[in-house]
């Protein structure tokens, strides 16, 4: 049994949720609800690797432990259903630096990348800062809920080489179904266009799903598509920066090591043994961490319904992250950034993941319930002061 509840003081420790010059200190300290990494400690078998790497007192250069691709396959295997060769797996140093080098690897300068929006920002950034083109594809809210708009992405595919996207999504939290995927793949491969599958959020689904990544729906798929995967948001180990890319065909696999080792793009020993034991011990820590949070979802979903109906909060079906629609406050973006700093929290800002998204703001629930409570305590006495 893990004690989530256990609350962790994370201050002064290097991380960037709780660094002071984002949070501040003292009577003006917020509580933080935005970068998307949990506060709760990674596995036991995690802490214990980690510990025995630490005490070899020796860190040179180093290679991937022997068992980490098997590890990932497995996991993959046992958790998702998606069957995969340990030659697949390629290691890099994050999911950020994996999606710029697949930019660089799979496409020209000046060549469209469409994406979803709203979206988790880098994907813009790493697409502009390549001078690549971003073409975007917003999803349409219907019965409450963000759907794809299959026809705009049908018609924006004409013009693109890779399709980029995050599912579970970040930040709406939709988990695309198999008949969504089916339909996008359709498209892609009319088009003969390429899948970069960002599966970061894949462990965290709720309410009994199980997550599908794109590449295990058919043979042909996989032949398209890259999947990027990681233990950091599950185990707690964003920190170590350590990434799992499968690419199941060849050719795009040798074009993606070329562009990753022309980056010099290496992981670190300890991200890497932490990704073994985590994927080979963390079951029941992550059995256990889904429950709890599906705890932590509903009752922050539960407060905003009847106790801050002024912020709508859209559910999420994976993802430790609410996509909260504060239009009804009436504020710009900057002023929402206010109100919410003024009540005391921080959030992460509607305005990063798109104009029309500025009176947005997500907020991360991946906290003892206690913090979460504090937060939503906060934000409802700030809704309260402004009426
Ligand atoms: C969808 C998505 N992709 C990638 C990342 C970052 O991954 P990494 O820390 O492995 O670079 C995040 C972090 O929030 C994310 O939400």
């Amino acid at each position: 049994m893990y004690n989530f509840d256990e609350i962790i003081d994370r201050r002064g420790k290097n991380s960037a949720k709780w660094d002071d010059r984002f949070i501040g200190t003292g009577k003006e300290e917020l509580l933080p609800f935005w970068v998307a990494d949990t506060d709760f400690a990674a596995p036991k078998e995690v802490q214990e690797a980690l510990r025995a790497c630490v005490e070899h007192n020796l860190y040179g250069y180093s290679l991937p432990p022997k068992g980490c691709a098997g590890a990932v396959a497995k996991w993959q295997k046992k958790r998702h259903g998606f069957l995969i060769k340990e030659e697949w797996v390629e290691f890099t140093a994050g999911i950020d630096s994996a999606l710029s080098a697949a930019v660089c690897a799979f496409t020209q300068p000046g060549e469209g990348i469409l994406i979803q929006t709203p979206v988790y920002s880098p994907f813009f950034e790493t697409i502009e800062q390549n001078g690549r083109k971003v073409l975007e594809n917003p999803m349409i809210i219907k019965d409450g809920k963000y759907v794809p708009d299959f026809d705009d992405f049908e018609k924006k595919a004409q013009n693109a080489r890779v399709w980029m996207f995050c599912n579970p999504q970040n930040p709406t939290g939709r988990c695309f179904t198999k008949e969504e995927l089916e339909r996008f793949a359709g498209i892609c491969l009319k088009n003969d266009m390429l899948m970069v599958s960002d599966e970061i959020h894949g462990d965290i689904v709720f309410d009994g799903r199980i997550h599908i990544p794109m590449a295990s729906l058919s043979d042909k798929i996989c032949a398209k598509t890259v999947t990027c995967t990681s233990p950091s948001k599950t185990f707690s180990v964003a920190g170590l920066a350590a990434s799992a890319i499968i690419i199941g065909d060849e050719k795009l696999r040798n074009r993606f090591r070329a562009e990753k080792e022309k980056r010099c793009i290496n992981t670190g020993i300890p991200g890497l043994t932490a990704m073994e034991a985590a994927y080979t011990f963390g079951d029941g820590y992550a059995d256990e961490l889904l429950s709890y949070l599906q705890k932590n979802r509903d009752y922050a979903l539960n407060y905003f319904k009847e106790r801050i109906p002024k912020i709508h909060a859209f559910v999420p079906e994976g993802t430790f992250l609410l996509w909260l629609d504060c239009t009804s406050l009436m504020l710009s973006g900057r002023q929402l950034e206010t109100f919410f700093t003024s009540s005391g929290v921080k959030l992460s800002m509607g305005s990063a993941y798109k104009d029309k998204t500025e009176t947005y703001a997500r907020m991360n629930f991946a906290c003892p319930k206690a913090l979460l409570k504090e937060g939503l305590s906060r934000i409802e006495k700030g809704v309260l002061r402004q009426i």
